[in-house]
């Protein structure tokens, strides 16, 4: 979208959500506020509704008008879909449809979950510091396939008299869309430590014999230079806390991503940390379309309470610049006033050792936005320096 130093003028859709989406979206636009102002750039934020607020105010956890704003822009940020409210087994729509939906009408089928953990936040991690060190994965998670979007039946059973039922969810992938997020994940790690492990359960299911299969060809035809691996997911699980410094990116099917990332959140320290980035195909002229939220749920528990960690979100904001608008000195100012920030221990009670002392979400945003606005990207470069450029998007 840019030539260094260029202007950018762009809009981003913002869809706070539920929960605690709200703050942490709110955060995440200060942020982006800041950096634009300081780098001479134009953003236009533009707010809609998904999720539970959209089912409250429209019926619809996707209403139309949001899919079209969504459309249009050069980014969308969101928060957090869901919460017990919309929660009822029975209720004939759901805040999760919203984002599912989203995904898949913008064609979002690869889904970057960076992980690494900050070294002064070691505190907040079960591990000990020295299991920490040298932990930098990223797991890239096919994000619009398997069984999250397969057919779905309920129905009774004919063999239960006692009038049971039969709960069906299809898993299902295809060549291609094996081969696309494939590629996405090696061309990722070439920029990296070159190794990938691809995650499935090959032992057991078809479409992760398809998966191994498709994966152990497209590497070996297009990517000599990749070191992959394959590995079960009952034994990722299980390696991902065992030696995690061990992995560099982790590519695997839509539901595995989700469980493993979640898992993955807690060398970081805290599931509010991490940011994550839905990309589609390359739209033409270095852009991609993108979706960029935490990976963090809507903890209704602590929603308006004013203590959501916004990180997760501000470096999702982070993410956007990188992939959807090829601004990687700004990106970076944002990656590294969050990391001034957390080393300064101004953190929210969720990562603090001394919850007593912890700051609030407006004092944490507070300190991000000045350190991003005050400070130089002038700084050794993280392991995903090039990711943009390598996505094509720079
Ligand atoms: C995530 C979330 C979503 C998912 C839910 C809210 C549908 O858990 O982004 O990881 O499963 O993809
Ligand atoms: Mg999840």
């Amino acid at each position: 979208m840019s030539g260094a130093g260029d202007s950018v003028a762009a809009t981003i859709a913002t869809l706070p959500g539920d929960g605690v989406g709200p703050e942490v979206i709110a955060a995440a636009q200060a942020v982006l506020e800041a950096v634009a102002s300081r780098f001479g750039h134009s953003l236009i934020f533009r707010e809609a509704l998904i999720g539970g607020a959209a089912i409250d105010a429209t019926g619809n956890p996707l209403p139309n008008d949001t899919l079209a704003l969504c459309r249009e822009a050069d980014g969308v940020l969101l928060g957090a879909v869901g919460g017990p409210r919309w929660d009822s087994p029975t209720a004939p729509v759901r805040p999760e449809q919203g984002l599912l939906g989203l995904r898949h009408a913008l064609g979002l089928y690869a889904n970057l979950r960076p992980v690494v953990p900050h070294r002064s936040l070691a505190g907040a991690s079960p591990f000990r510091p020295e299991h920490l060190t040298n932990v930098d994965i990223l797991v890239v998670r096919e994000l619009t396939g398997g069984i999250y979007f397969g057919e779905k039946r309920l129905e009774r059973d004919p063999a239960d008299g006692r009038g049971g039922e039969i709960a069906t969810d299809v898993c299902t992938y295809t060549t291609a869309e094996i081969e696309r997020i494939v590629r996405v994940a090696a061309e990722l790690a070439l920029a990296r430590r070159g190794r990938l492990t691809s995650v499935d359960k090959a032992n057991v299911l078809e479409t992760s014999r398809l998966w191994r299969r498709t994966v152990t060809r497209i590497i070996g035809d297009e990517f000599p230079d990749v070191a992959v691996e394959h590995m079960l997911v009952d034994s990722c699980a299980m390696h991902l806390v065992q030696r995690p410094a061990e992995l560099d990116v982790l590519v695997t099917e839509n539901m595995f991503g989700d469980i493993l990332t979640d898992e993955a959140a807690v060398l970081a320290g805290s599931i509010g940390l991490l940011p994550s980035a839905s990309l589609g195909a390359p739209a033409g002229r270095g852009r991609r379309s993108g979706l960029y939220e935490p990976i963090h749920g809507s903890a209704p528990t602590i929603a308006g309470r004013g203590i959501a960690n916004p990180i997760g979100a501000i470096l999702s904001a982070a993410l956007l610049l990188r992939y959807s608008l090829g601004l990687e000195a700004e990106a970076r100012a944002i990656e590294r006033a969050v990391r001034l920030t957390v080393d300064e221990g101004v953190v929210t009670p969720d990562v603090s050792t001394d919850p007593a002392r912890a700051a609030s979400t407006g004092t944490v945003t507070g300190r991000v936005v000045w350190h991003a606005s005050t400070t130089g990207p002038g700084e050794p470069a993280p392991a995903t320096a090039s990711d943009s450029a390598v996505l094509g998007t720079a």
